[in-house]
């Protein structure tokens, strides 16, 4: 079937819902969502959303600019980080007039905490600039969001998978869905599409994203043409609930936990003297993984303590009782007594679908845009979080963002004539589909799946080397040929995951290896990209500004071909270029 809308949202996250939101005061909107929209990945944000409000301690906008500069290891776009921060203040009361319920001050303002990275005065001592709602921040912003898009008629169509862009001499002209309830394929044509379908976080075998987070709209983009940036950082939170890897909100540190070795050393002293357990993600995931490695982990095994005892029962209760919770139904655990295990788990990835701070997706470093195509969220890279995000920022940039991109659309789509194509976009997905199900071969997609989970485990996470990324690229590749002879044994039309995830697999895998290549490529230790070869004598990460101070980005040129590396040069109009050091 074909349904025609003036404007096509991919994802019911945070940054679809608040695109919906803004264009559909005006123009006709419709979200496909591959999970019931409520499901979206979002909703399991935790800590908050930062904004410089200064509630609870003096704050200003340009101390967030500053530590979201130096948290990106000075690789971000620093123009599009100050729309995002000076933006900040606005899309939080925004939030609460629509009626998100915050926690609150004793006064009745909203209630702000520490989160890793976040200072005062450039750097001098932590901030409060988390604005949350106890530890399930996404969840209602998730919910309030929702109602808002109910309220004002977006249509949703839940439960569609996105199979492909369709482009009519190079727009974007709508989007090719599989329902997975009918098994029908449909096109839904639109005067611009929004892709905000959240990140790849289930390429790791380790990972606190959800099941949706597979990643398909960036290696469809990839596919198209579109040159992907920033792909080798990839960000470990260093407190996933060891061994699920489920998040433990930082939000646990920022109110006053702290991280015991095996000797119940708080070793954060050590490695970040002056914010300690609250300096940036990558610093506390190597500083924990360094512990494991050197036999400090407890019982020398692969995981630190997380102390909230030092707490009181009363704040856990107040403040932190959905991850407490998670300690208590998963392993028994109960916060207040007893410390909780936790190690590193995949949990952002800074790089993605290159847009403008409008979310117009970028064609190439000329800075042309590809008409009727915009990107937001964690799946874009608007290049504000740079070589690594800092907590709480994820959640700004999708709101900020995700706002400016659906007012980006709706002023643009008037004046689109709606497209007539000769030929048929929902044949061709359909032929696609038909000869995956048709495909005999020996392989299993669920297996290949724990190969390449286990890979980029192994060769492209926390610590890397040029030989475990090598190393990494002969298996992705090897696995790539597998891929070719699986099978799909469920021949079933209604909820047909095992179709779903066989797609799924072949697009994760375009995504591996980009972003293996990308880390080989670059030969330097930069936020989350940390290269062994490239460490002080004491651990720290090595820069070399002299010949990587630029954004990657890699075209895609036909299966087996090379990538082509485009370079992209950064300026530095708010924050020089320095080094980053948290000691
Ligand atoms: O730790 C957390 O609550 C995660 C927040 C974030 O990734 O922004």
């Amino acid at each position: 079937m074909i349904f025609n809308h003036e404007i096509v949202i991919v994802g019911a996250g945070l940054a679809g819902l608040r695109a919906a939101v803004e264009a559909v005061e005006t123009v006709d909107v419709a979200v496909v969502s591959k999970v019931l929209p409520t499901r979206s990945h979002s909703g399991a944000a935790q800590g908050g959303i930062t904004a410089a409000l200064g509630n609870e301690e003096e704050d200003q906008w340009e101390w967030h600019l500053f530590d979201t500069i130096k948290g990106g290891d000075y690789l971000g776009d620093q123009d599009a980080i100050e729309i995002m921060v000076r933006d900040a203040p606005r899309a939080i009361y925004e939030l609460e007039h629509m009626g998100v319920p915050f926690s609150r001050t004793r006064d009745g303002r909203i209630a702000q905490r520490n989160f890793g990275g976040h200072t005062r005065e450039y750097g001098k001592a932590p901030v409060k600039r988390a604005c949350h709602a106890a530890d399930h921040t996404g969840r209602v912003v998730l919910d309030t969001l929702y109602d808002q898009t109910l309220r004002h008629y977006v249509k949703f169509y839940a439960e569609h998978y996105l199979l492909s862009l369709v482009f009519d001499e190079g727009r974007c002209i709508g989007v090719v869905t599989y329902n997975l309830a009918s098994g029908n394929v449909d096109f839904l044509r639109a005067k611009a599409v929004l892709l905000a379908t959240g990140g790849c976080g289930k390429i790791y075998k380790t990972t606190s994203n959800g099941f949706a987070t597979t990643g398909e709209a960036l290696s469809l983009v990839y596919r198209a043409g579109i040159p992907l940036e920033d792909m080798e950082f990839i960000q470990f939170h260093p407190t996933g609930l060891f061994p699920l890897g489920i998040l433990v909100s930082e939000a646990a540190r920022g109110e006053g936990g702290i991280l015991l070795n095996n000797a119940g050393e708080p070793f954060m002293e050590r490695y970040a003297p002056k914010i300690k357990d609250l300096a940036a993600r990558d610093v506390v995931s190597r500083a924990i993984l360094t512990e494991v490695r050197e036999g400090r982990g407890i019982g020398g095994k692969g995981y630190v303590h997380l102390d909230l005892t030092r707490l009181g029962e009363q704040k856990i209760i107040e403040k932190l009782w959905e991850i407490t919770s998670f300690a208590r139904i998963y392993l028994g655990i109960d916060a207040v007594s007893q410390p909780i295990p936790v190690a590193p788990t995949c949990h952002y990835a800074m790089g993605g679908i290159p847009t403008d701070g409008d979310g117009r997706v970028i064609a190439d470093n000329t800075g042309k845009a590809v008409p009727g195509l915009y990107a937001a969220g964690e799946c874009a890279c608007v290049s504000v979080h740079g070589a690594n995000r800092l907590g709480c920022n994820s959640l700004l940039d999708l709101l900020v963002f995700g706002r400016r991109s659906g007012k980006a659309m709706k002023e643009e789509v008037p004046a689109v004539e709606v497209s007539v194509v000769n030929f048929d976009p929902v044949e061709a997905a359909k032929s696609r589909l038909a000869a995956l199900m048709a495909k005999e071969g020996k392989e299993q997609s669920h297996l290949l799946r724990q190969e390449m989970q286990a890979t980029m485990m192994n060769h492209g996470s926390v610590f890397r080397t040029e030989e475990t990324l090598k190393q990494g690229i002969d298996t992705i590749l090897a696995l790539r040929k597998r891929f070719s002879r699986v099978a799909v044994a469920n021949q079933g039309r209604s909820f047909n995951y095992q179709l779903m995830e066989t797609i799924e697999l072949g697009h994760q895998l375009d995504l591996c290896e980009v972003i293996l290549v990308s880390a080989l490529h670059r030969r330097e230790s930069r936020g989350a990209h940390f290269r062994e070869e490239y460490q002080t004598p004491d651990g720290e990460a090595k820069r070399n500004d002299d010949e990587y101070a630029y954004v990657a980005a890699w075209e895609y040129t036909g299966e087996g071909k090379p990538h082509i590396l485009h370079k992209e040069q950064l300026k530095f109009e708010e924050v020089e270029m320095k080094e980053r050091s948290y000691k």
